[in-house]
């Protein structure tokens, strides 16, 4: 079978190396791609948001089945322009993809269907979003409704503060983002992120992962993409998981199908876990970004398979076989990030990682044939161990092999699960 992949972080690196492992694949692409994914693939020189040309590119090489790894060429409709032109592919189409790209959609969906999340309003103007934030208190959540990498979020602590979100929203600071405002319920509890793919009719639950959003030790700080993550999260007890998908999972499925947007790909449910139970904060599209990284640490069964059962309507015909053993992972990023931070440093010396662990690229280019980071999440460190511990302990000793004067991480990646082991 011919892929491509399309896409370029660390995601897509820990999606190629396990592709690449599939006894199916005959050719392998990837646009753009990285140097880790360059390990498993050929990287091609496409566009990947002109749709003609990636069309063209898999005419020629006679593609057999695409799959896109972030959220952005998903909204901006390439899974339509390619299913149109008569090629397989894992992803949904743009009118599914408003589960991720408005949050509004998605609360209309949970309102509509019964879904259990934080009670809500939109608004497409100051005043009554702030006449409605006075009269529910705080603490409250107020977010920009569409896409706006990961930063139109304020957790309210205060009114003051939330009616400052609803300026920062409505004076531009997340463009035309904010356009919309959703204030939410405040939910209290333990965060967790489920994976589960999806082809329309049938839903295959695949995972659970805890991230860690905060760029500070003891999740301080700005919030970013994801300074590390570990797989499983102890909260998503089986039977948590039951009630997921049974609450959440299954109908969103099935109200996406009867509002005329059959989902198809993978839904990424941040979830919280209340004192209620599971109730959704957000959803997403795609594979998380560090997430999928220690999801396919975990997953024994051939990834490739999976994907395409999902783009062709066949997922109750495959099953996924899971490690026991935890993976985690740490984020290194260029010193400054989520703010501003150098380009182009060197990264002199990666390690090999050997059986169980990994570096997954994320931010990294060749210059004149020498590594360098080019983003902001740069690496990837991720291992696996018999407990969230000992994965750490693995992460870390192979993280200290890595020469990068750059670069930097949180030391304190899996300490929930961690002192959880403890106890
Ligand atoms: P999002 O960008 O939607 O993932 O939100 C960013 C973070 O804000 C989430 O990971 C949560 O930690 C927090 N958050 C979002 N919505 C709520 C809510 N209703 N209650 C409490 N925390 C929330
Ligand atoms: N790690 C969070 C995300 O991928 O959105």
């Amino acid at each position: 079978m011919k892929v491509l992949l399309i896409g370029s972080g660390g995601r897509e690196h820990a999606l190629a190396w396990k592709l690449a492992q599939s006894p199916l694949m005959t050719e392998f692409y990837a646009a753009p791609g990285n140097p880790g994914i360059a390990e498993h693939a050929t990287l091609v020189a496409v566009d990947v948001e002109d749709h003609d040309a990636v069309i063209a590119f898999c005419e020629e090489k006679a593609i057999d089945f695409i799959v896109v790894g972030p959220e952005a060429p998903l909204v901006a409709g390439v899974a339509d322009r390619l299913r149109t032109a008569g090629f397989a592919v894992f992803g949904p189409s743009a009118a599914a993809a408003q589960l991720e790209g408005s949050k509004g959609f998605t609360k209309d969906i949970c309102a509509r269907y019964d879904i259990p999340t934080g009670a809500y309003q939109r608004f497409n103007n100051a005043p009554k979003a702030k006449a409605y934030i006075r009269e529910q208190g705080a603490p409250i959540v107020v977010k920009a409704d569409g896409l706006a990498a990961g930063k139109g979020v304020t957790v309210a602590m205060t009114v003051d503060e939330a009616l400052a979100a609803v300026d920062d929203c409505f004076e531009g600071a997340f463009g035309a983002a904010g356009a919309e405002v959703v204030v939410e319920a405040y939910l209290d509890g333990e965060e967790a992120s489920f994976f589960c793919l999806c082809d329309g009719k049938h839903a295959l639950a695949l995972a659970t992962a805890q991230d860690h959003k905060r760029v500070g030790e003891g999740d301080t700080g700005p919030n970013t993409g994801g300074m590390g993550a570990y797989s499983p999260a102890p909260v998503m007890t089986p039977e948590m998981v039951e009630r997921t998908m049974k609450d959440i999972i299954e109908p969103t499925m099935r109200g996406m199908a009867d509002s005329g947007f059959p989902f198809s790909g993978v839904f990424f449910a941040g979830l919280m876990i209340t004192e209620k139970g599971p109730e959704l904060i957000e959803y997403n599209v795609r594979f998380g970004d560090p997430e999928c990284q220690v999801l396919m640490m975990r997953l024994k069964s051939d990834l490739l398979p999976m994907l395409l059962a999902t783009a062709n309507g066949t997922l109750d015909q495959v099953a996924a076989e899971w490690s026991d053993d935890p993976a985690l992972t740490v984020v290194m990023a260029s010193k400054g990030y989520p703010g501003s931070y150098d380009k182009n440093t060197p990264i002199r010396h990666v390690p090999d990682a050997g059986k169980g662990a990994k570096v997954f690229h994320a931010g990294t280019a060749l210059q004149d044939g020498a590594l360098v980071a080019t983003g902001g999440r740069v690496l990837n460190v991720t291992a696996t161990g018999k407990t969230v511990g000992e994965a750490q302990s693995h992460a870390y000793a192979l993280l200290d092999k890595v020469d990068w004067e750059n670069g930097f991480c949180r030391r304190d990646i899996g300490w929930r699960a961690v002192e959880r082991e403890k106890a």
